[in-house]
C-alpha cells in the first residue's frame, strides 16, 4: 500500500488517472448548492452534478472527474469521536450516459490495485441482492469475479447496504457496489462482514449505478440513460492507507492539532475526554473556514448555513475553553487550515480576511453571551435538581438560545454534565413558534425534493439572472451574487452592496426587469471556456480550471451570466417579476426576495 499518500498526492493521482481515461476534470463547486431550497450544503461530489444525471448536457462532456467539498450536518452530535467529521472531501469519477458498471469496475479494481497498489487478497466488495423493483446484481459481481474476485469476498447485500440516493427526498439513485479493505483484524462475530461496524472491514470508494429516480410520490422510475457516480472519501483513505488509527493522525489535522495543543498547553492523547475536545475543536474549525471562505461564503446568523456555521463555531469555542485556550484563538487556528488547503481550494486565501475576521468577531460576541448564559443556566439547576424528571424545561432551554444565544445541542451537552436531561421538544415547540412569527427557519430548506426543476423555478432561476443585472445596472458592478435560493413560490436572492435600498432604487430595479421581461427576448444557452466567457462580459463568480467548458447564458443583450440552467427559453414564459422584500442578510450583503405574478 501506499504509505505515505497524502491528500494532496491522492487527490493528483485520482484525477491524473481519471484524465488519462478520457475524463474531463472539473471544478468542484461552491458548499452552498445554487438554486436548490431542499438542503443547506453539499453533500457529495454527484449532488451539484445532479441536473446532468438526469440528463442534461454537462458543458465538460459525458465522463467527467474532481474533487468536492462535502459537509454532512447530520454527524455534527457524533463528531468528537474518532471517525466523524462535518466537513470532508470526496474524489469522485462520473459517466453520464457513458460507460455503466463494467468500465466503472475496471476503473475502480486497476486504481485500486495498481495506483495506491493495494493487495488484492485484501479487497472485498458488495453488491445489490436484489428487491422487487432491481435485480440482484450479477453482473457487478461477474466483473469483479473477472478481475479475481473470489465468491467468498462478494458479498450480495440488501437495500440498506448497497442503494445509495437519492440525496434529498426524490432524484436519481441506484444499486452501488463498495469496495472495503480488510484490516487483518479478527471478525467480530460469526455475522461480522464488509459494513460491518467493528471496523475489520474500512469501505474505500462506492461506485452507484444510477439508473433509477426516485418521485415525490416515493415510486422509483427507471432512468433510459444511465450513469455511474462514484465517491472515495479522502481523509479516510489517507487515513487506511497510511497506516494511521483514524483521520486526526493524517497531515490534514497534524497541523491543526499542534496548533490547538500549543494554545491550550493540554497535550492531545493525554485523556479521552480531553481528546474530544480537541478533535471537535480541530474538526470545527476546518469545517468553519471551509464554509467562510467558501466561493459563496456566508457568515454566521439564526438562519440556515450561518445557523450551522454558528453552531459550529460556538461549539468550538465551549470546547477550546474547556481546555484551556484563551480568546481570539479561533483565527490562529484558521490560518492553520488556510496555510493547509490554500493550493488546493484558492477560495480559501482570496477569503482569509473575511474568515478571520468573522472568526474573530463570532468569538467575541459568542464569548459575552456565554459568560450570561452560563450563570443563567447555574442558577436553574438547584430547582431543576429538586423536581423529580430532572429535565431543562422546553422554554428555557428556548430562553438559552434566544437570549444568550446556546444552540441547542449546547443546552444539552451543559445539561449532561450536569446529569439532566433537555426537553427537546418542548424546545422545538418554542423555537417554532418563535421561528413563525418572524423568520422562516433553516429546517424548512429541507423539505420537497431536491433539484426541482419545474416550471416555476426555472421561471425564477432566469428571473434571478435578470435581477441580478438590474440590480448592477441601477447600484453599480460592485454587486454581485452572495447566494441564491429557490423554492416553487419565490426567489431569495443576496448580493453585495453596502447599504439600504430606496424605494426609488427598488422600484427602478423592478421597472427595468419587467421591462426586459416583456420584450420576449429568447434566452440562449452557449458552451465556452470561463476565459472566453469572462472576455465576453459573462458574469461569473467563481474560478475553475484553466479551459474548462463552461455554460453561459444570456438573455438577449440584457444579461450574460455562467450558470450551469436550466432556464425558461423565452421571457414570454415567465409572467410580471415582482419584489416583495428587501432586507439586510450580513454586514455587507443585501436580501431580496421577489415572486413572478402570472
Ligand atoms: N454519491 C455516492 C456517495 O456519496 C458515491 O457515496
Amino acid at each position: 500500500m501506499e504509505k505515505q499518500l497524502t491528500a494532496n498526492a491522492l487527490r493528483k493521482k485520482f484525477i491524473d488517472f481519471f484524465v488519462s481515461k478520457e475524463h474531463s476534470q472539473i471544478s468542484g463547486a461552491s458548499l452552498i448548492p445554487e438554486n436548490d431550497p431542499t438542503v443547506l450544503f453539499t453533500t457529495a461530489g454527484m449532488h451539484p452534478l445532479v441536473p446532468y444525471i438526469l440528463g442534461a448536457e454537462h458543458p465538460s462532456g459525458n465522463k467527467l472527474c474532481d474533487y468536492q467539498k462535502c459537509i454532512r450536518t447530520g454527524d455534527i452530535d457524533a463528531v468528537g469521536d474518532p471517525h466523524h467529521l462535518t466537513f470532508f472531501e470526496m474524489l469522485g469519477n462520473w459517466s453520464l450516459g457513458s460507460y455503466f458498471k463494467k468500465e466503472a469496475i475496471d476503473f475502480s479494481y486497476e486504481f485500486l490495485t495498481k495506483e495506491l497498489n493495494i493487495d488484492p487478497e485484501k479487497l472485498s466488495v458488495t453488491v445489490f441482492a436484489g428487491d422487487d423493483l432491481v435485480p440482484r446484481d450479477e453482473v457487478a459481481a461477474a466483473e469483479w469475479k473477472k478481475h479475481g474476485i473470489p465468491d467468498e469476498r462478494i458479498y450480495f447485500l440488501p437495500k440498506e447496504d448497497n442503494w445509495w440516493g437519492p440525496a434529498g427526498e426524490t432524484g436519481p439513485c441506484g444499486p452501488d457496489s463498495e469496495m472495503f479493505i480488510d484490516t487483518g483484524r479478527e471478525k467480530c462475530s460469526e455475522n461480522c462482514r464488509p459494513g460491518c461496524s467493528c471496523g475489520k472491514y474500512f469501505e474505500i470508494w462506492n461506485d452507484v449505478f444510477m439508473g433509477y429516480k426516485k418521485l415525490e410520490d416515493g415510486s422509483y422510475v427507471e432512468m433510459d440513460r444511465k450513469c455511474v457516480d462514484t465517491g472515495m472519501g479522502i481523509e479516510r483513505t489517507i487515513a487506511i492507507l497510511q497506516g494511521k488509527k483514524n483521520v486526526y493522525e493524517t497531515e490534514v489535522f497534524t497541523p491543526i492539532i499542534e496548533g490547538i495543543e500549543e494554545l491550550s498547553q493540554v497535550k492531545y492523547g493525554q485523556s479521552e475526554e480531553t481528546d474530544m475536545s480537541i478533535r471537535i475543536l480541530a474538526d470545527h474549525i476546518r469545517t468553519s473556514c471551509f464554509i467562510l471562505g467558501d466561493q459563496r461564503g456566508i457568515a454566521p446568523s439564526n438562519v440556515g448555513q450561518g445557523y450551522i456555521l454558528r453552531r459550529l463555531i460556538r461549539r468550538a469555542i465551549r470546547h477550546g475553553r474547556k481546555i484551556g485556550m484563551q480568546e481570539a484563538s479561533l483565527s490562529t487556528l484558521a490560518k492553520i487550515v488556510v496555510s493547509l488547503y490554500k493550493d488546493a481550494y484558492p477560495e480559501l486565501s482570496d477569503n482569509s480576511e473575511f474568515i478571520y475576521k468573522e472568526l474573530e468577531q463570532e468569538e467575541d460576541k459568542f464569548s459575552k453571551t456565554l459568560q450570561k448564559g452560563e450563570k443563567e443556566f447555574l442558577k436553574m439547576i438547584p430547582n431543576i435538581l429538586k423536581g423529580k424528571a430532572k429535565q431543562i424545561p422546553g422554554r428555557m432551554a428556548f430562553k438559552l438560545y434566544d437570549t444568550y444565544g446556546f444552540p441547542i445541542e449546547l443546552t444539552k451537552e451543559l445539561a449532561q454534565e450536569n446529569g439532566l436531561s433537555v426537553d427537546e421538544e418542548g424546545f422545538k415547540i418554542a423555537f417554532e413558534k418563535h421561528q413563525n412569527q418572524s423568520r422562516s427557519g433553516a429546517e424548512q430548506n429541507f423539505k420537497g425534493g431536491l433539484a426541482d426543476h419545474s416550471e416555476k423555478t426555472t421561471a425564477l432561476h432566469t428571473a434571478t439572472h435578470m435581477l441580478h443585472q438590474a440590480l448592477r445596472t441601477v447600484l453599480g458592478d460592485h454587486v454581485g451574487q452572495k447566494g441564491s435560493n429557490i423554492t416553487v413560490d419565490r426567489l431569495r436572492f443576496d448580493f453585495t452592496h453596502p447599504e439600504k435600498l430606496s424605494d426609488e432604487e427598488l422600484k427602478k430595479v423592478e421597472a427595468i426587469v419587467n421591462e426586459e421581461i416583456e420584450k420576449n427576448q429568447e434566452v440562449i444557452c452557449e458552451t465556452m471556456t470561463l476565459e472566453e466567457a469572462k472576455a465576453q462580459g459573462a458574469i461569473a463568480f467563481f474560478d475553475s480550471k484553466y479551459g474548462e467548458q463552461v455554460k453561459v447564458y444570456s438573455i438577449g443583450n440584457f444579461s450574460k451570466e455562467v450558470c450551469g440552467g436550466p432556464h425558461v427559453s423565452n421571457t414570454s414564459e415567465m409572467g410580471r417579476f415582482k419584489i416583495q422584500k428587501e432586507q439586510s442578510s450580513s454586514a455587507g450583503v443585501r436580501r431580496i426576495k421577489a415572486i413572478l405574478v402570472k
